[in-house]
């Protein structure tokens, strides 16, 4: 078998400064992550936009650690050469630092996660260093920050005008300064990820936010259009696997149906001794004889 090292921070600030942009991917479990990692993709984010695509909430709030746990369990089994980042979930990462670190430890120990990663600026900066100081690598997530969707009024494009866009900046700067590896830039205008992204030593890892970052985010639902209920207009479809599973599940339904399934290359037989001497058994005490 190919040996293919696995990927450190290390890797990807050394991708950043050669150019080579690094590709990042959303998993939450273990087909989709062994995929991932044999397609070659650097970094796995066990996101939790799982709450979205696999559990069917409307946002991320719902997602709680016991959730992320149990999928970073199961994308840390199938990850070899992939660096796995798990989100931190809603609220996991506030309040007070013992928890911050527990949660982080929760999700690195029982998790298997190499690192986490949290929502917000500056705001946060204590948690990040506290993390980063207990040898915990953070990534950032700054612009559209979907945890706090209802604060933001929608999954809108951020930082357009030079007031917000000027705090985006400070926020990766002081992310930075607290110790992150590498910062998300969620949904904010291709200019602005590359000002920032120019300013910073760390890797920027952009999902809507144009060609101007050092790495790309999608998420698996959505670039490969697995039941995957929204349609960004950022979001490329690479695939479109809903389309043969639903005809596979529904040829299967018909033949059912049809009784043409199971067919005789799908069943099992007894041989032909074992099959008379249990008919024998059995002659004449049919049902209520
Ligand atoms: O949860 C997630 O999938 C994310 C990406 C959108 C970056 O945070």
């Amino acid at each position: 078998m190919e040996y293919r090292k696995a990927i450190s921070t290390f890797d990807l600030k050394k991708m950043k400064t050669e150019g080579e942009k690094i590709a990042m991917v959303t998993a939450y479990d273990y087909p989709s992550a062994l995929l991932a990692d044999q397609a070659g993709a650097d970094v796995i984010l066990v996101g939790d936009s799982l709450g979205m695509v696999v559990l069917g909430y409307d946002s991320t709030v719902p997602v709680t650690m016991d959730d992320m746990v149990h999928h970073s369990k199961a994308v840390a089994r199938a990850a070899k050469r992939c660096f796995v980042v798990t989100d931190m979930p809603f609220l996991s990462y506030h309040g007070s630092l013992d928890r911050t670190l527990a949660n982080a430890a929760r999700l690195m120990q029982e998790g298997g996660a190499k690192a986490v990663k949290m929502e917000g600026g500056r705001e946060i900066a204590d948690s990040v260093k506290a993390c980063v100081n207990a040898g915990i690598p953070v990534m950032g997530h700054i612009g559209l920050t979907p945890q706090a969707v209802h604060q933001l009024g929608g999954f809108k494009l951020q930082g357009r005008q030079p007031e917000q866009a000027r705090k985006l900046i400070d926020d990766a700067l002081a992310l930075e300064q607290a110790g992150v590896f590498g910062i998300v830039l969620e949904m904010v205008p291709e200019e602005l990820a590359g000002l920032i992204t120019e300013r910073l030593q760390v890797p920027t890892i952009g999902i809507g936010a144009g060609r101007l970052c050092d790495g790309q985010v999608l998420v698996y639902h959505d670039m490969l259009q697995y039941a995957s209920p929204l349609k960004p207009k950022f979001v490329k479809a690479y695939a479109n696997v809903g389309e043969p599973i639903v005809a596979g599940i529904s040829a299967y339904v018909r033949e059912v149906k049809e009784g043409a399934f199971p067919g005789e290359d799908n069943v099992y037989h007894m041989d032909g001794s074992a099959l008379e001497e249990i008919s024998g058994l059995y002659a004449g005490a049919k049902r209520g004889e």
